[in-house]
């Protein structure tokens, strides 16, 4: 029996991560829901980076040469439903290229255990207090709407 250890991204490789989150930034890039949270951003870069922080999370002898997650992601307006819908893609690429179960699960979870560094937001369900401390941010949502003169 060998005494190497073998890690998650030893199982993977560095090719198929690579493949993997290419086609995962292709599909968030033209994404409806979140597409537009990714207008004139770096896809090279972004891909580059996520692939660093991918394998090292997997165990692979990789440094991750980025910006902190808070950080990078503290100007871009994301809400739960955002994370969850990224989330979603994640799952369909991983399923599509039918990465190893093991690696799946653990890239899924250690997605979830960073959702409090990227947005403030719990999760995607209607917050109706917060919706309606808004609406009387922007004026009286009890007022009739104003007819549109022809
Ligand atoms: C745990 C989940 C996430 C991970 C691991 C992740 C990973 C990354 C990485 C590695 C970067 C590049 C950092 C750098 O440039 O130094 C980045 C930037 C970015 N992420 Fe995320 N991200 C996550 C969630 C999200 C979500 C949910 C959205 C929006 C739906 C998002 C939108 C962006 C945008 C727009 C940038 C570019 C920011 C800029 O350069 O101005 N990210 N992310």
């Amino acid at each position: 029996m060998s005494s190497t250890a073998t890690s998650l991204f030893d199982r993977i490789g560095g090719d198929q991560l690579r493949a993997v989150i290419e086609d995962f930034y292709q599909h968030v890039f033209a994404d409806v829901m979140i597409g537009f949270l990714f207008v004139g951003k770096d896809r090279a870069r972004l891909i580059e980076k996520e692939w660093e922080l991918a394998a090292r999370m997997l165990g692979g002898n990789v440094a991750y040469t980025g910006r902190p997650m808070r950080e990078a992601h503290a100007r871009v307006p994301i809400l739960g439903g955002h994370f969850d819908r990224r989330l979603q893609i994640l799952r369909n690429v991983l399923a599509a290229h039918a990465v190893d179960a093991e690696v799946q699960a653990t890239w899924l979870d250690h997605t979830q255990a960073m959702r409090a560094q990227i947005t403030a937001d719990a999760g995607s369900e209607c917050d109706h207090d917060a919706a309606a401390a808004r609406t009387q941010v922007a004026g009286d949502s009890t007022a009739p709407l104003p007819l549109r003169r022809r």
